[in-house]
């Protein structure tokens, strides 16, 4: 049977913070004797990687944007062939540094791909999955640019000027609240500590833990 195990996403937009809060969260939920996996999107295989490294180059300028599309799919596909579908399959706790609603937002909605379409290729790259529940780590736009200027480094999409990441942060918020069921909106502008609290009370409650 599949799908016996259980998909966390983390989503949110520049130094939101997720990459220290799924740290967090898989050493609380080994502690609690699961077994774990964390993964990022682009990237997590050694092919996804390399495809990462096309579509989030700063050298890439000149990227088209159908391209830029199919290549955040390329990645995912693979790496739900190789590393999601199968950790589920086995029962697995996979956490995701994001996935397929990055698509949505993004490319979907900020970008104006539409989002019905980007689902389209979605459900083809993720052969239909949908993560059981998503973390949306929300920041106001100036305080996640400051944490991402303080570490360091800009990418493609870093790139941007603040207004595309107001839009991204809308984008995020407008999908969160349209499904409630699956998203929890975490107030990420607090102290790590306190946001790891919140997140830990959001999954913890989910798993019945
Ligand atoms: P990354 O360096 O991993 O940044 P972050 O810490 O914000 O996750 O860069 C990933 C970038 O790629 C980020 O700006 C969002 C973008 N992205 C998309 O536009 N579409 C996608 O489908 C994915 C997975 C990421």
């Amino acid at each position: 049977m599949p799908n016996q195990g259980f998909l966390i996403s983390f989503e949110g937009g520049e130094g939101s913070g997720k990459s220290t809060q799924i740290v967090r969260l898989r050493d609380k939920l080994t502690q609690a004797g699961k077994d774990v996996i964390v993964l990022r999107e682009p990237g997590g295989t050694a092919i996804s990687e390399q495809i990462r490294e096309i579509v989030l180059s700063a050298k890439n300028v000149g990227i088209a944007f159908t391209t830029e599309v199919l290549l955040f799919q390329a990645a995912r596909a693979q790496i739900y062939r190789e590393l999601v579908l199968p950790s589920l399959e086995v029962g697995k706790i996979v956490l995701m540094d994001r996935t397929r609603d990055s698509s949505v937002v993004y490319q979907g909605m900020v970008r104006g791909f539409g989002k019905e379409l980007i689902e389209q290729l979605n459900d083809i790259s993720t052969k239909n999955t949908v993560p059981d529940l998503t973390i949306l780590l929300d920041v106001p736009v100036e305080i996640g640019l400051k944490r991402q200027m303080d570490n360091g480094g800009a990418n493609r999409f870093e790139m941007e000027d603040a207004s595309f990441h107001e839009r991204v942060r809308q984008a995020y918020l407008e999908l969160a609240k349209s499904q409630p069921d699956r998203w929890k909106i975490v107030d990420a502008s607090l102290p790590v500590d306190d946001v790891d609290i919140q997140v830990w009370a959001e999954v913890s409650a989910k798993l019945g833990l």
